[in-house]
């Protein structure tokens, strides 16, 4: 409980999250033993291919997950309160006030047949807030925020631009100047230009108003401009995590590699891109092993044995190189 009153301890803690979505074939195990800390005002980015598992490990936290999907272990402490063992009433007390989400798809989270001011009505009004001055306000203060014109209070979301809407959600998630905010590719429906603006305008509010971030992107160009921190995912498990500068400049592991070489340097040489050859297991019947190793160039004998995550030069890598003993003959 006393964690929300030490300065600087975590706002966030995530202890061996699972998530299984329960399938035909068995259960899909989607989020593997997942840890992580989020420090308050940091901005952690989370990165890793299409299935990984980013957004069922976002809403495993935000605790949004529906049948067939289920946490199958795992606490989520947020402040110092489990998300996990909490009842419907204290979560929705929590949501949008302490922590918000903004989804992958805007269009999907808003409600389409309410206009724009009446939706953060209704979110301010569930908790508790009377005052129609004050509501009106706050509307029109977080709209300004994101860059729309209040106008738009009284527009449908059919009547705003993808982007317009995506920035609308932003808007909703900081009505109440919560202490985190869980972003699914905010920016995914826009182009570069849109995107940027719109990353650029994330960081300045984050800065000011001084919430911690978890972002999900596929982009690593937008993490590595715009994030403190960094979490590789692969095959439902994260792989790396450490100083976004740190796992750029010097990757701790050989999928992490693969996913920098399959980016082109924006200000760099230009280089011809590799990529990384095969897929990702099937996660209903992963390999017993370290999973990336069927498509791994460094395969050896010890990758038989799943990886833990170990010291890295400048982050954490759950990649058998790093073993004290390996990593002592390659130096
Ligand atoms: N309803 C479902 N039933 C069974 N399996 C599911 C279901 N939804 C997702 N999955 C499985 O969970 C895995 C993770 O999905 P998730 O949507 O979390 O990935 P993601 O990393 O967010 O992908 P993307 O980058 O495409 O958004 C997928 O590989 C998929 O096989
Ligand atoms: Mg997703």
């Amino acid at each position: 409980m006393a964690s929300a009153l030490v300065p600087d301890a975590p706002v966030l803690e995530v202890r061996g999250l699972t998530v299984e979505y329960e399938t035909a074939a068995g259960p899909v195990r989607a989020v593997d033993d997942f840890d992580l800390d989020v420090l308050p005002g940091e901005f952690v980015g989370v990165v890793g291919e299409s299935g990984c598992g980013k957004s069922t490990m976002l809403f495993g936290i935000a605790q949004l997950l529906s049948p067939p999907a289920r946490i199958s272990a795992g606490s989520v402490s947020f402040r110092g309160r489990d998300l996990v063992t909490m009842t419907a009433k204290e979560l929705s007390a929590t949501r949008w006030r302490d922590l918000s989400v903004v989804m992958q798809s805007a269009m999907n989270a808003l409600n389409p047949v309410t206009q724009l001011g009446k939706q953060f009505e209704d979110t301010m009004r569930a908790h508790g807030e009377r005052s129609g001055e004050v509501i009106q306000q706050r509307s029109v203060e977080v709209l300004q925020l994101v860059g729309i014109d209040p106008v738009h209070l009284k527009s449908y979301p059919h009547q705003l631009s993808g982007g317009m809407r995506q920035r609308a959600m932003i808007a909703m998630a900081l009505l109440f100047t919560p202490d985190l905010v869980i972003m699914d590719e905010p920016t995914s429906a826009l182009d570069v230009v849109a995107q940027r603006s719109l990353m650029v305008q994330i960081k300045e509010l984050q800065q000011r108003l001084g919430f911690a971030v978890v972002f999900v992107t596929h982009d690593m160009s937008l993490v590595s401009h715009f994030s403190d921190r960094l979490v590789v995912m692969y095959a439902a498990q994260a792989v790396e995590i450490g100083p976004t500068r740190a796992v750029f400049d010097n990757p701790g592991h050989p999928y992490t590699r693969g996913l920098l070489d399959a980016f082109p340097s924006i200000r760099g040489p230009r280089v011809p891109l590799t990529g990384i050859p095969g897929s990702p297991p099937n996660l209903l019947n992963p390999p017993v092993g370290c999973r990336f190793a069927p498509r791994c160039p460094h395969r050896f004998e010890l990758c038989d044995a799943p990886p833990p995550l170990y010291e890295a030069p400048g982050s954490l890598a759950a990649c058998h190189l790093h073993a004290p003993a390996v990593a002592e003959v390659s130096r």
